[in-house]
């Protein structure tokens, strides 16, 4: 692959992910109710929601320096992410957090294979591999924060997790070169 390639593909997935993880977001607070019960948790996911905004904002300003295409799903991401956020949500507070444990475990891996490849191969990169290291700081805490709040052992954050992992996967791939 050409070094131009990987870089847009690189901007291209990022931009389209951490959408994603907004959305997601979002769905779980249109969920969320307002008791006080709940309150920490919406601090807790309005905090990583923060957080998410500030990777896009980053991944949006390369794409538009470098006049990378977004990818065509945006759209598709937009309403898929709102509708898993919501969907995890509603089946229950520790669904909603397995759900987050889910999609960081994937990201978490995935930005690590994308540091390694810009120290390996691109010495013009740093501030872009700098702050893909901090993102992923913040992901690895917000996988925290999932794993603090759910079971393991729970079948259906077991069988949520599972999809939304293959999910997350599927969509790295379609924003990757989509
Ligand atoms: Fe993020
Ligand atoms: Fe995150």
């Amino acid at each position: 692959m050409k070094k131009n390639n990987y870089i847009n593909s690189l901007l291209r997935v990022n931009h389209a992910g951490e959408y994603g993880a907004l959305r997601i977001y979002d769905g779980q607070l249109a969920a969320i109710s307002n008791n006080t019960k709940d309150l920490d948790l919406r601090t807790q996911i309005e905090h990583m929601r923060l957080q998410e905004e500030r990777h896009f904002e980053y991944f949006k300003n390369q794409i538009t320096m470098r006049h990378v295409r977004p990818t065509l799903f945006m759209p598709v991401w937009h309403a898929f992410g709102f509708m898993l956020g919501k969907l995890s949500y509603q089946l229950g507070k520790d669904v909603a957090m397995a759900t987050t444990s889910a999609v960081e475990e994937v990201i978490e891996e995935h930005y690590q294979d994308q540091i390694d490849m810009l120290s390996d191969y691109f010495e013009n990169e740093d501030e872009l591999m700098n702050n893909i290291k901090q993102f992923r700081i913040e992901e690895l805490e917000h996988k925290d924060i999932g794993d603090q709040n759910h079971l393991e052992s729970n079948l259906l954050c077991k069988t949520f997790k599972s999809f939304t992992k293959l999910a997350t996967k599927i969509a790295i791939k379609i924003s990757k070169s989509l």
